[in-house]
């Protein structure tokens, strides 16, 4: 069966990639630069150049393909990679594609709370192309995934206290909210490839913890066996600069405004909802962070 994985680069893509070749999949890896998919083509994905904020790189990109796995974003994106642009637009033009070339299943990487009310933009998108997806007559799968171990804990807290630098958070930190492994999300993803009773469903899916941003940074200085220094940004000043940054950097106004909401709103998974409903053990952050900093 040949797949066609969006995203293949990023941190879940690559994952996904890895997963489904292991399974015996062919993987059609897309990427705007090739040269960011060495990885994937190691783990024996065959490459293909596409874009989607190009509709015609989209349509080659498809073709053949039997299932598509979307898991791209351009949250932080500005000017021509506006998340507008990629996150709304493309995710449709790609739907669209998928359509068209008459494919069989289609797998969207969405986030937890997706919602066409949510008070910030992404998490409005991602609904809005849930729903454009729902009525395209796809047969679609939904995955949401609470934040990434990945990106949230380690690139922007672990590496930090890893390297002794200063940790600089948002709000006090003390609202707890929920992390997942990327190599955990991609199971899912590969589980829900390969199971049709999967075809229609919204899946939720967070790490077996709730923690908040300080018990994360704990957890770092148990695993470094380092002392972190911790600078806090408070939460007025992020209410006031989100507005003012957002015709400078739509992207980083943009995560201040989900700072603010990720501190001020219950951010809580119940991994009960998920464990024992699939066969993807969930990985705690303290055991990921000592893999990932052996
Ligand atoms: N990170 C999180 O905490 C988190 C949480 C919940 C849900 N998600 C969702 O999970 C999925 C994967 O996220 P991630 O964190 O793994 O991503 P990531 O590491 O930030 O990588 C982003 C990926 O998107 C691709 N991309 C960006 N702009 C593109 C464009 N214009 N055309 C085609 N591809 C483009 C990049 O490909 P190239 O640069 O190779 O072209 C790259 O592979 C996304 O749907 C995201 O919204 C992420």
């Amino acid at each position: 069966m040949l797949i066609l994985v969006v995203g293949a680069t990023g941190h879940l893509g690559q994952h996904v990639v890895r997963q489904l070749v292991a399974d015996g999949h062919t993987v059609r890896a897309m990427t705007r630069v090739p040269v960011r998919a060495r990885a994937v083509v190691a783990a024996g994905a065959e490459v293909v150049v596409g874009d989607l904020r190009d509709a015609a790189s989209l349509h080659d990109a498809v073709c053949g393909a039997e299932v598509v796995v979307s898991a791209a974003h351009s949250m932080l994106g500005t000017g021509k990679s506006s998340s507008a642009k990629v996150d709304d637009a493309g995710q449709c033009a790609l739907i669209a594609a998928a359509r068209h070339a008459g494919v069989s299943h289609f797998v969207f990487t969405s986030v937890l709370g997706a919602a066409l009310t949510h008070p910030v933009d992404f998490w409005r998108t991602k609904a809005k192309v849930e729903q454009q997806l729902q009525v395209s007559g796809l047969a679609f799968t939904i995955v949401r995934p609470a934040a990434f171990m990945e990106m949230h804990a380690y690139e922007l807290i672990g590496k930090a206290v890893a390297s002794g630098k200063r940790v600089v958070i948002f709000g006090p930190g003390d609202n707890p909210r929920n992390y997942v492994a990327a190599a955990d999300v991609a199971s899912l993803v590969v589980h829900a490839v390969g199971d049709a009773s999967l075809r229609g469903a919204t899946i939720e899916v967070g790490g077996p913890e709730n923690l908040t941003t300080r018990q994360v940074i704990a957890i770092f200085e148990r695993v470094t066996g380092r002392r972190a220094t911790v600078v806090s940004i408070p939460l007025p000043v992020l209410r006031a600069m989100a507005p003012l940054l957002a015709p400078l950097h739509g992207g980083v106004s943009r995560i201040l405004r989900a700072s603010v909401v990720g501190e001020t709103t219950n951010q809580a998974f119940d991994p009960a909802s998920f464990q024992g409903r699939f066969p993807v053990p969930l990985t705690r952050l303290e055991n990921w962070a000592r893999e990932r900093l052996a």
